[in-house]
């Protein structure tokens, strides 16, 4: 096997943001873009004598990668490479092999819920020895290697199929392993399936893949094991471009499931995950689940749910709505409030504080992997629902007169210049001292500056996770710039705003939009970034 050493000129912009290093295609697809990241990770990771995991959710440039990354690794002495057939591996499924094969670390090809195809996104993101997203000190470790490479290696040898086997390459062992299996009889020990797929038989409900990684998933888990059939599972085909949708499982995307359940009246929920399978979107028919009323609504029927009999702590992103704290409190379970994104959830989990975790962003997850995971949350809602014999409206409607109602919006504006987003939070940051004490349309400030945040079991220190201004328990204002942009800077605005149970007035949703409407005047958005609208409501 000839090995080739191959010099560039390192690149500046290799940075991972919230969930791994994400750009267009056409940007990972500039000579040496994709084998440069690939590199920083072999080298700061370690490639000799390592087993590494490897697969994606399928979209366009998928291949391409997982071939270069077998070529490197093969040239730089790992051990053994686990491979999802096809290339495919759930982000959640690949967190569990981590896990169950004692990979050193895992390298997922993915840029979850962002369209694909050859003019879409891309993504690279890397998950260690615990199945957890790799922390910040190890994406800026990356991204400091990746700025100092002036060469890589790579194998010039043939690529064995991505079909179930063992393969051999130069010293390396290739396993390429059924991407579903070892998922599945996970799932299976974590729920009764018995009891959900009794309910199933009786309650079909609709499953949307958004042909995206979670179809080959589905079809074992929903219709092979819990007997729902075929028909009821849409979009189920993995495709390079999607099917030129966006695997967003948020409503304004999931318009295939909503049609579904518009032509069926008797059933009463449908449900989604996205491009890589961590998240989730639960609909019953008066409309969606918010992400995070179904945290909340999970962490109240626990003792219903096999895996969370014993759930003693949550965890909930900062923006996350406080739903979740007001069952907390009424069962006596412990809430942590951290910075968005799953990396901080990692840590708790492993310490056994928490063992249910959930983000507004359509991600809830347990401690049986270290990544979000949609088909598990379904999981979750389905033995709920067959233990109670309820419907998913039903649920959601008691969970509103016992707790209240938190309402809750993120109001996205996309397409920002950079620096004049940072300035007007930085401005905006500068101003709230002299906030707290005003009252505004009845509310008054309570609190309000940037969260910062310290890993209770590390000690490692977060600062800067976004402005927070909060009106006692009653409402909160949220905003933060995304780490996730593959292109341009979004600013996102999270309002929510707490209707008790036994409040006078009549239904609030619009006061998440009158606040959205305060914020945006109190930050000035027109004037700084020149923007009165957002593009995108959740
Ligand atoms: C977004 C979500 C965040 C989620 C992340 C990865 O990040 O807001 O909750 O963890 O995607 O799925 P953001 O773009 O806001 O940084
Ligand atoms: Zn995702």
């Amino acid at each position: 096997m000839d090995i080739e050493t191959i010099s560039f000129t390192a690149f500046d912009d290799q940075r991972p943001g919230t969930s791994g290093l994400r750009k267009p295609v056409a940007h990972f697809a500039r000579t040496h873009y994709t084998e440069s990241f690939l590199q920083a990770i072999l080298t700061t990771l370690g490639a000799a004598g390592k087993t590494i995991v490897v697969g994606g959710d399928g979209r366009y440039h998928n291949d391409r990668a997982i071939t270069l990354l077998i070529r490197m690794a093969a040239a730089q002495g790992v051990k053994r490479l686990i491979v999802g057939e096809n290339g495919l591996f759930s982000t959640p499924a690949a967190s569990h092999i981590i896990r169950c094969y004692h990979a050193d670390y895992g390298i997922i090809l993915s840029a979850s819920h962002n369209p694909g195809g050859p003019r879409g996104d891309f993504g690279i993101k890397c998950n260690l020895d615990a199945g957890e997203p790799a922390p910040e000190s190890t994406t800026e470790a990356l991204f400091a290697t990746s700025k100092i490479l002036r060469e890589y290696r790579i194998a010039d040898c043939e690529v064995p199929p991505l079909t179930p086997g063992s393969y051999r390459i130069g010293a390396m062992t290739m396993d390429v392993i059924d991407s579903t299996r070892d998922y599945t009889e996970l799932m299976a020990r974590l729920f009764d399936f018995a009891a959900i797929r009794a309910w199933l038989a009786k309650h079909p409900i609709f499953f949307d893949a958004m042909h995206a990684v979670t179809g080959p998933y589905a079809k074992v888990v929903f219709n092979e094991r819990l007997g729902l059939p075929q028909r009821y599972l849409l979009n189920c085909l993995p495709r390079a471009d999607f099917g030129g949708g966006h695997p967003d499982p948020q409503p304004s995307y999931a318009q295939d499931l909503e049609n579904a359940l518009k032509a069926h009246p008797q059933v009463v929920m449908g449900c989604a995950s996205d491009g890589d399978g961590d998240r989730n979107l639960i609909m019953g028919r008066a409309g969606f689940v918010n992400p995070c009323d179904s945290l909340a609504i999970i962490a109240d029927h626990h003792a219903r749910i096999p895996c969370l009999q014993s759930l003693r702590g949550i965890g909930r992103s900062m923006p996350t709505s406080r739903a979740v704290d007001t069952v907390a409190a009424a069962k006596g379970l412990i809430c942590y409030e951290t910075p968005t994104g799953w990396k901080f959830f990692a840590n708790l989990l492993d310490a056994g504080r928490i063992q249910l975790c959930g983000e507004e962003s359509f991600g809830t997850g347990g401690g049986h992997v270290r990544e979000k995971d949609g088909i598990w949350a379904i999981l979750c809602w389905l033995n709920l629902l067959a233990a109670s014999g309820k419907t998913p409206d039903e649920i959601q409607k008691d969970h509103w007169n016992t707790y209240g109602r938190h309402h809750f919006n993120r109001f996205d504006f996309s397409g920002l210049e950079k620096t004049c987003a940072q300035r007007m939070l930085e401005d905006f940051e500068a101003t709230l001292d002299k906030r707290i004490g005003q009252t505004i349309e009845g509310l008054t400030i309570t609190a309000a500056g940037q969260f910062r945040y310290r890993d209770p079991t590390s000690g490692e220190k977060s600062p800067g996770q976004g402005i927070q201004i909060c009106f006692g328990r009653q409402a909160r204002i949220i905003c933060r710039l995304s780490g996730t942009d593959a292109h341009g800077t979004t600013l996102r605005l999270y309002c929510e705003y707490w209707q008790q149970p036994d409040a006078a007035e009549p239904a609030l949703a619009g006061t998440t939009y009158t606040l959205a409407g305060l914020a945006q005047g109190m930050m000035d958005l027109n004037r700084a970034c020149a923007r009165t609208q957002p593009d995108n409501i959740v």
